[in-house]
């Protein structure tokens, strides 16, 4: 089944309310390419104000808590997203990975509470420059994923609505050059075929994998024609409703995914 693309926008630590117009914007222009998926995921304090006012975009969180609740000052919930109307949580990010420690066991067990609070997770994963340069670039990506990935009893049978995999390569991210063509290629083939593997054929086959790390609209559309691109998760370019939305655009003609 060839899924819509999917392009979100990870506003990381960037958005007062000043950016709701920009949200807004975001939305008209979304209703107009019904053939993308749009989502946002704006700070903490900006998810129940946009999923307020949104018509077309999805919106979501860009962290979560692994647990319900408790005593985690400053920590919040993949329940609590929910009820503030994020409908996905991206999980793993590689600043959360290497700002705040976060391992593989807890970026698992993050997407496990995600799953169970009812909310689709996107899993990043992706190697830092050394690991690249080092040739080993494919064996950690799959074994991160694979460690970051919940066992199958919490994965929810809808699994290719509600799961979708980033890869991000470290050093494309906010550097203004994208990995190469060849380079995601070779890479998101991989993950799918190790989706295959831990999945089975027809789930695996399915889920969608992002590329990001520098995603513009002057490169998204020889992005979007690489062979199991299903989509962008777009930093910086996603600030402004006029370059996110350039992406979106180049995303609405027909692809591969
Ligand atoms: P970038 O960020 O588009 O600014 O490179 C991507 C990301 O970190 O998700």
């Amino acid at each position: 089944m060839t899924r819509r693309p999917y392009i979100v926008g990870n506003w990381k630590m960037h958005g007062t309310r000043a950016m709701l117009s920009e949200a807004r914007a975001i939305d008209r222009a979304a209703q107009r390419h019904m053939k993308v998926e749009v989502a946002i995921a704006p700070p903490y304090t900006l998810i129940h104000p946009i999923h307020r006012e949104a018509e077309q975009i999805a919106v979501g969180a860009q962290d979560c808590h692994h647990e319900d609740s408790g005593a985690h000052t400053g920590d919040i919930s993949a329940a609590m997203v929910a009820d503030a109307g994020a409908s996905f949580v991206i999980l793993g990010h590689s600043e959360r990975r290497t700002g705040h420690g976060e391992s593989d066991a807890l970026v698992r067990a993050k997407a496990g509470a995600a799953f169970a609070a009812g909310l689709k997770v996107i899993l990043c994963c992706g190697e830092n420059t050394a690991t690249r340069e080092s040739g080993k670039a494919v064996a950690f990506v799959r074994k991160q994923l694979k460690a970051s990935l919940p066992p199958a009893e919490q994965l929810p049978a809808e699994l290719a609505e509600r799961l979708t995999v980033a890869y991000e390569p470290l050093w494309a991210i906010g550097t203004g050059t994208p990995a190469t063509t060849d380079d995601i290629a070779e890479m998101h083939g991989q993950i799918r075929a190790l989706l295959i593997d831990l999945l089975g054929a027809e789930q695996g086959a399915d889920v969608r994998i992002l590329y990001g790390g520098s995603v513009k609209p002057d490169n998204a559309a020889a992005i979007f024609a690489v062979p199991d691109v299903g989509g962008a998760l777009v930093g910086g370019a996603s600030l402004t409703a006029d370059s996110f939305m350039g992406i979106a655009l180049a995303a609405s003609e027909p692809f591969e995914n």
